[in-house]
C-alpha cells in the first residue's frame, strides 16, 4: 500500500483527550485539519470552553490551537485519513492489563476506517498488543485487511506530567508502522509537528517494547533506592547523605526513594510481566521491583506510627495530616496515587486523617481539607513534593503540629535536622 506524504489536507482524528491526547491533537492542528474526540462529553465541553483540568495545556495554548474541532459524537469521526488512539491502559485489581478501553476505542473507529487509512496507537501496551489485539478488531469490523487496505502504526507518548521542561514538542517521538510505506508516512506525519524530531523504530513491536521498558527501568531504579532506604534506616544511616556521597561518582544514577504511583511507572511494568508470563518467562527482577515499590506506602505509615509511639503519642484517635495526595508533584493527577496506601494503613489504626493538597479539588476525597489550623496535629506527613510545600518550609509546616508532634518528610524536601524522619 502506497501513501502520499502527509500534507496540510491530511485529516487527523485523535481519540481520547486526556493527558496524552489533548496536547497531541493540539500539536497536529498546527499542521493538519484535526478532530479531538472523546467519549466523555463533559471533558469535550470543558476543552471547548478553553479549560483543561489536566493542566497539560494552558488556556492560552488552547486558544492558540490551529485547525481543530472537538466532539464526543461518534458520527463526527467520518472521513479522516489518520485515526490516533490515546485511550487509557490501566491494570485491574490483580495487576493484569486492562485493554478494554483500547479495544472499545478500536472497535469505535473501525466503524469509520476506510481503504487507505492509517490507525496509530499511542496507548502504552505490551509488545505485540497492536498486532494481536487491535488489528483483529479492525479487520473483523471493517472487513478490510491490514497492509492491503489500511495500515496501523504505534507511536508511544513520553510526556511527563508536571514537568514543563519535557513536553510533547521537545521530546523525540518514536514512530513505527505495519509496513515500510506506512512507517515512512507515520514518521513524516509526526516529524512535521514535533520539532525535537522522531526515531523511526524498525517495527511496531520494537516501538511498543521501547515504551514499556522506559518506565520499567525507572520503576526498578527507584525500587533499588527504596530498598536501600529501608536498609539504611535499620543501619541508622541517613539515606540522603549516602545518595549525595555516591552521587559524586560520574556514573551513579540520581534516583531517590519515594512512592511510585500514577498510571505509568507503577502500571506499565505489569503489562510487560503479563506478556513475559504469556510466553513462559517468569520476570523475577521486574516483579521484585514492583513488590518493593507497592509496599512503600505501608512502610511510610509504619515509620510514622513508630515515631509517634517513641514520643508516647497515643495512636488511637491521633490526628494526622497528610500533605499531598497526587501521584507526583506539581500536577493534579491522583490516579493510582500510593498516598492512598498511607491513608488506608493509618485509618486501620483508627487515627483521624486530614489531607491537604492545593492541586486537588475537594470532592476527590472525604479527607481533603482546604485550610490548615495551627497546632492541630500529632503528626504531619509531607507525602508529595509540591513546590507550595517546599516554599512553606519545614518550620512553617511544624506550626501545624501539637507540641512534640512528628514531622515525616517522604521526599526529603527539607534538611534532615528539621524533620523527625524521612524515607
Ligand atoms: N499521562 C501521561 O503522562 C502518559 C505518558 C505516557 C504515556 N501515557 C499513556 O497514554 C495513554 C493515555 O493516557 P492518559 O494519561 O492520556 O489517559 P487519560 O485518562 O488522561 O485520558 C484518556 C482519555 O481517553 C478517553 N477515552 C476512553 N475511551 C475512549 C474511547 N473509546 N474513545 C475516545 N476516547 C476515549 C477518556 O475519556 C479520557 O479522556 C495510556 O496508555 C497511558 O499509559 C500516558
Amino acid at each position: 500500500m502506497d501513501f502520499d506524504p502527509p500534507n496540510d489536507a491530511t485529516r487527523v482524528a485523535v481519540l481520547g483527550l486526556g493527558y496524552v491526547g489533548l496536547p497531541l491533537a493540539h500539536a497536529f492542528s498546527s499542521c493538519y485539519p484535526t478532530l479531538g474526540f472523546d467519549i466523555n462529553e463533559a471533558r469535550v465541553e470543558e476543552i471547548k470552553q478553553g479549560e483543561d483540568k489536566t493542566l497539560a495545556l494552558s488556556p492560552e495554548e488552547l486558544a492558540s490551537a490551529g485547525d481543530i474541532n472537538y466532539s464526543h459524537e461518534a458520527a463526527d469521526l467520518t472521513g479522516y485519513d489518520v485515526y490516533i488512539i490515546t485511550a487509557p491502559t490501566p491494570i485491574d485489581a490483580q495487576n493484569q492489563p486492562d485493554l478494554d478501553p483500547v479495544r472499545k476505542a478500536t472497535a469505535l473507529i473501525a466503524r469509520y476506517v476506510e481503504r487507505g487509512n492509517v490507525v496509530i496507537f499511542e496507548s502504552t501496551v505490551y509488545p505485540g498488543a497492536t498486532d494481536e489485539v487491535c488489528v483483529p478488531i479492525l479487520e473483523e469490523i471493517t472487513g478490510l485487511q491490514v497492509n492491503r487496505d489500511f495500515c496501523v502504526g504505534y507511536s508511544p507518548e513520553r510526556v511527563n506530567p508536571g514537568d514543563s521542561g519535557h513536553s510533547l514538542l521537545n521530546i523525540v517521538k518514536v514512530t513505527s508502522g505495519s509496513s515500510e510505506e506506512s512507517a515512512e508516512f507515520i514518521d513524516a506525519l509526526y516529524k512535521n509537528v514535533i520539532p525535537a524530531g522522531t526515531h523511526r523504530a524498525s517495527c511496531i513491536r520494537v516501538a511498543e517494547a521501547a515504551k514499556v521498558i522506559e518506565n520499567t527501568q525507572r520503576d526498578l531504579n527507584i525500587a533499588l533506592i527504596n530498598e536501600l532506604a529501608v536498609l539504611f534506616d535499620k543501619l541508622d544511616i541517613d539515606t540522603k547523605e549516602v545518595l549525595e556521597a555516591a552521587g559524586s561518582k560520574w556514573n551513579f544514577l540520581p534516583f531517590s526513594p519515594g512512592l511510585v504511583g500514577g498510571h505509568c511507572i507503577g502500571v506499565d511494568p505489569y503489562y510487560l510481566t503479563y506478556k513475559a508470563q504469556q510466553v513462559g518467562h517468569h520476570p523475577e527482577v521486574i516483579l521484585a521491583g514492583r513488590r518493593i515499590n507497592d509496599s512503600m506506602g505501608i512502610y511510610v505509615a509504619e515509620q510514622v506510627i513508630r515515631l509517634m509511639i517513641s514520643r508516647r503519642i497515643h495512636i488511637l484517635d491521633a490526628r494526622i495530616l497528610i500533605m499531598g495526595m497526587t501521584f507526583k508533584e506539581n500536577c493534579p493527577d491522583t490516579r493510582n496515587s500510593r498516598v492512598n496506601d498511607i491513608i488506608d494503613h493509618l485509618l486501620s489504626y483508627q487515627c483521624y486523617l486530614d489531607v491537604y493538597d492545593p492541586w486537588v479539588e475537594g470532592c476527590e476525597s472525604d479527607h481533603l481539607v482546604q485550610e490548615l489550623k495551627p497546632a492541630e496535629y500529632d503528626a504531619v506527613i509531607v507525602a508529595v513534593a509540591h513546590s507550595e510545600f517546599v516554599a512553606m518550609g519545614a518550620e512553617a509546616i511544624r506550626g501545624y503540629l501539637k507540641s512534640g508532634g512528628v514531622l515525616y518528610d517522604v521526599k526529603h524536601l527539607f534538611p534532615t535536622a528539621q524533620t523527625d524522619g524521612s524515607l
